[in-house]
């Protein structure tokens, strides 16, 4: 996919509530319009990524306990867990302070029977995990439980260049069919490509499996953050971030309630170019049931965007019933250079706002 020239922005922040219990995620931008003073900011603050998950138990702690909160480092779990396993559903605990079984979630990954019928639950306790994931295609029915969005990431630094292609750039990849997270974050916090840069995609997640569902989940990332890339997937309520065809793939999927936030380069007022897309489906072939379906969504967030560029000649996509700021360039949708998949292109944005 072509860099379309734009300077694209990761925003994310880091507090602690006490630098030896650990860090909460908290995306600015969630709470604020960005602003390029917030840009600026965020750009400096993006936190330099260990090469390994923090061993937080290393960084000075006297007491293992929060101050802002004065509780125990290990307390923050639910009461009764974890729950026994039973005949359908096992448990793999991650918690980035040792406070249970793994302190990875690739470890949790790892441990998980190949090929189970069981549904097995990865709890991950509230933190930013900086490690690259991968869910095989021998571990169905896996699901990612976080503590909120906001709270619980999973995030990497691979772009293109560094992974060897844009596939291979992703935070997390998941393989296996089955896959659900819920209430946690995929990021890619690669550095701000600069206008022109080449090889500078950066994904947050791949979803490569079957039957993929995603409730309350994050996408945070600039160009290609969110790999749709092939079978049935569903996205809840979730925020996905990004600048240039954002959301992109082969797959079948339905996103509903979901909040769409542009972080292309803003336009100058009097000037009329494109600094991004939302999409890009690649439907190979007439006779391919892929497409993207956004029902209830909104757009938002700064640049002039396109909904969709056809990457490929059959590309499908259809935004119902969502409403779109003005960050939505008038002419909707590019051909990508090849005005053939102009008279296969059918859009319906019922509302605009
Ligand atoms: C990812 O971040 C680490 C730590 O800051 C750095 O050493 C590494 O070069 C970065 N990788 C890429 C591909 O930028
Ligand atoms: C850790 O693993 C053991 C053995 O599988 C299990 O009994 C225990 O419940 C697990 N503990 C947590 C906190 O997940
Ligand atoms: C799953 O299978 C792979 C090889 O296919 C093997 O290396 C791995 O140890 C297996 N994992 C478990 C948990 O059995
Ligand atoms: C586990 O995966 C298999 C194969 O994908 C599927 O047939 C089975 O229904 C799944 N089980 C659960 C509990 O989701
Ligand atoms: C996600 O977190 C919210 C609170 O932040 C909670 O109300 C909701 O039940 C959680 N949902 C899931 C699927 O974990």
């Amino acid at each position: 996919m072509q860099m379309m020239g734009a300077k694209t922005t990761v925003l994310i922040g880091a507090l602690s509530c006490c630098i030896s219990a650990t860090i909460v995620l908290f995306p600015a931008h969630l709470f604020h319009p960005i602003t390029s003073k917030h840009r600026t900011q965020s750009i400096n603050a993006t936190p330099s990524l260990p090469p390994r998950l923090h061993t937080f138990r290393s960084i000075s702690n006297d007491d293992h306990h929060c101050h802002e909160y004065n509780t125990p480092l290990c307390d923050d779990f639910p009461p009764d867990f974890p729950p026994p396993d039973t005949l359908v559903v096992s448990i793999f605990c991650v918690d980035p302070n040792g406070c249970c079984n793994f302190t990875s979630v690739q470890a949790a990954v790892d441990a998980v029977p190949n090929f189970s019928e069981k549904r097995n639950v990865v709890w991950i306790n509230k933190g930013i995990y900086f490690e690259k994931v991968t869910v095989p295609s021998s571990k169905p029915n896996i699901t990612f439980q976080g503590q909120g969005f906001e709270l619980t990431a999973i995030a990497w630094n691979d772009t293109a260049k560094s992974a060897q292609g844009t596939f291979n750039s992703a935070s997390v990849s998941v393989f296996a069919a089955g896959f659900i997270a819920k209430n946690i974050s995929f990021m890619n916090v690669a550095p701000i490509p600069r206008p022109g840069a080449v090889d500078a995609q950066a994904v947050a997640i791949r979803i490569n499996g079957d039957q993929a569902a995603f409730w309350g989940c994050g996408f945070f990332g600039a160009q290609d953050t969110l790999h749709d890339d092939r079978g049935r997937h569903y996205f809840k309520e979730c925020y996905i971030q990004g600048s240039i065809d954002f959301i992109f793939g082969d797959a079948r999927s339905l996103y509903e309630d979901c909040r769409l936030v542009s972080i292309a380069d803003p336009v100058p007022a009097g000037k009329r170019y494109i600094t991004g897309s939302v999409s890009a489906h690649a439907r190979e072939s007439e006779d391919d049931n892929t497409g993207y379906s956004f029902v209830h969504c909104s757009i938002g967030g700064t640049g002039q965007i396109y909904l969709g560029r056809a990457w490929r000649p059959y590309s499908r996509v259809v935004f119902a019933y969502s409403s779109m700021s003005d960050v939505i360039s008038p002419e909707g949708w590019n051909d990508w250079n090849d005005p053939s998949r102009d008279q296969y292109a059918f859009s319906i944005p019922l509302l605009f706002s």
